[in-house]
C-alpha cells in the first residue's frame, strides 16, 4: 500500500543524499512530500526537490499560499511518517526543545505521526554533550534514529557523524512502516460506536436520562482509531471529550441516536455502547409543565426504537461485526446469550453492574464476552484495557485469525 512520507530536509552537505533518498522512496511507490529548511535551501534547490518528488516543496511558515492551501497542522499530519534527513545539530535541538520557529520545527512539533531521524554533522558536534543530551531526549519521546555512520566527513574530520546513506535510511523507513502496520491492525476498515445515555425530553426544561457516563463506548472508539479504523463516534450527551481522531456526532434522543448512526453507514464495525433510553415521552409538551396543585397526569411513554436491533438486522447495511452491550443485575451470562439472540448481533459484551460494582460512571469494569462460539469471562480491569482487548479480539476476528 501506498505511503506518505513527509520528508524534513534540513541544512548541510549531506543535503544532497535526500534526492537520492526521495528516488528510492518513490522506486518503492511512497509519496514524498518536502519540506526544505532555509538552510537546507543552501545546499539543494526547491526546484530538484520538487522535481522528484513530484510535489510543491513547503519551506515558509508564514507563506500565506502553502497555509490557504494546507496550513502546518495539516502537513504534519498528512503523512504516515515524518523523516528528517539530514537531522542537523539544530534541527535535534529545537525538537528536543519543542521550540517551533520556523515550518521544519513546528511540523515536528505538531506531529501526531512518527518521527525518524537520519543526523547529519560534525563528529565534534555530534559527540558534544548538548547534541548527546538531545538524542537522548529525542530518544526518550520516541523518535527512531537511523545512524549517523562514521567516517570521513566532507569537513576534513573523521569519525561518526555522516548521515546514513539513502539506501539504509530507505530500509529503516520500511521497518518503521512495517512496525506501524503492524501497530494499525484495523487500518482500511470503518467503524461506528455509540455511546453514552439519551436525554429523552419531557418538556422543554425536564428529560428522562440514566446514569451512563460514556467512558466506556468512548474509550472503545478511542482504541479503534489508534488501531487504525475510521471511527463515527455517535454520542449522547456526557461530560468527557471525544478520543483524538475520531468523528463525534453529538445527539440528545435515541431516534437522533439511530438517524446518525444510519448515516454512518455503511460500516465495517458496529459497537453500540450506548445506554439508550428504552422509553420515551408519547408526546413531549412544548411549554414547561407548571405545578398545578394536584399530581400531574401520569407520562404515556411509547418505546424507541433499537439501534441495535436495527442494525444487526439492517436489509443491506449490515455491519461485517455488530457489538452490543447488556448491562444486568443478575444471571448477566444468561441474560446476555438471550439478547445476543433477540437482537441479532455477532457478540455481547456483558457487564454486571449491580449497585455497589461501581461499574456506572467507574473507571473500572468486569466484563463477559459472549460469541455464537462461546464465552470469555475477562478478570477485572480499567475500562481502557477493556476496549483495548475487544479491539485486539476485533483485529484477530478481521485478520481471520
Ligand atoms: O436491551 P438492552 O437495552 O439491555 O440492550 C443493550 C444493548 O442494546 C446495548 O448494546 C445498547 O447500546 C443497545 N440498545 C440500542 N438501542 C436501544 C436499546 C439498547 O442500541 N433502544
Amino acid at each position: 500500500m501506498t505511503k506518505r512520507i513527509l520528508l524534513i530536509v534540513g541544512g548541510g552537505i549531506a543535503a544532497y543524499k535526500a534526492l537520492e533518498l526521495t528516488r528510492a522512496l518513490r522506486k518503492r511507490g511512497h509519496a514524498v512530500r518536502a519540506i526544505l529548511t532555509r538552510a537546507g535551501a543552501e545546499f539543494v534547490t526547491p526546484l530538484s526537490l520538487a522535481s522528484l518528488t513530484g510535489d510543491k516543496v513547503y519551506q515558509d511558515l508564514f507563506n500565506l499560499t502553502d497555509e490557504s492551501e494546507m496550513g502546518h497542522i495539516e502537513l504534519s499530519r498528512s503523512a504516515d511518517l515524518v523523516v528528517v534527513a539530514p537531522a542537523t545539530a539544530d534541527l535535534m535541538a529545537k525538537a528536543a526543545h519543542g521550540l517551533a520557529g520556523d515550518l521544519a520545527s513546528t511540523t515536528l512539533l505538531a506531529t501526531d505521526k512518527p518521527v525518524l531521524m537520519a543526523p547529519a554533522m560534525n563528529v565534534r558536534m555530534w559527540r558534544h554533550a548538548a547534541t548527546q543530551r538531545n538524542l537522548a531526549q529525542l530518544k526518550a519521546d520516541g523518535v527512531g534514529f537511523v545512524g549517523p555512520g562514521e567516517g570521513e566527513m566532507a569537513c576534513g574530520e573523521f569519525g561518526p557523524g555522516r548521515m546514513a546513506e539513502p539506501e539504509a535510511i530507505a530500509q529503516a523507513i520500511d521497518a518503521a512502516l512495517g512496525a506501524l502496520d503492524a501497530a494499525r491492525p484495523l487500518a482500511g476498515l470503518s467503524a461506528l460506536v455509540t455511546s453514552g445515555p439519551t436525554h429523552e425530553p419531557i418538556d422543554p426544561v425536564r428529560y428522562i436520562a440514566n446514569r451512563s457516563s460514556g467512558k466506556q463506548g468512548h474509550a472503545i472508539a478511542g482504541a479503534l482509531a489508534a488501531a487504525g479504523a475510521r471511527v463515527t463516534l455517535v454520542s449522547g450527551p456526557v461530560g468527557i471529550p471525544a478520543p483524538s481522531g475520531v468523528q463525534l456526532v453529538s445527539v440528545e434522543t435515541a431516534r437522533e441516536m439511530l438517524a446518525a448512526a444510519e448515516r454512518a453507514l455503511p460500516a465495517d464495525i458496529a459497537v453500540c455502547a450506548a445506554a439508550v433510553a428504552d422509553w420515551r415521552v408519547a408526546s413531549d409538551a412544548a411549554q414547561k409543565i407548571k405545578k398545578a396543585g394536584h399530581a400531574p397526569e401520569p407520562l404515556a411513554l411509547v418505546e424507541n426504537p433499537d439501534i441495535l436491533a436495527t442494525l444487526s438486522r439492517h436489509p443491506f447495511r449490515r455491519p461485517r461485526l455488530v457489538i452490543g452491550f447488556a448491562a444486568e443485575t443478575e444471571n448477566v451470562v444468561e441474560y446476555a446469550r438471550a439478547k445476543l439472540a433477540r437482537k441479532g448481533c455477532d457478540w455481547i459484551v456483558a457487564n454486571d453492574v449491580s449497585p455497589g460494582t461501581g461499574i456506572m460512571g467507574g473507571d473500572s469494569n468486569t466484563v463477559h464476552l459472549i460469541t455464537a462460539g462461546g464465552e470469555e469471562n475477562w478478570a477485572a480491569m480499567p475500562k481502557g484495557e477493556v476496549a483495548q482487548r475487544l479491539v485486539s479480539r476485533i483485529a484477530a476476528e478481521f485478520a481471520g485469525a
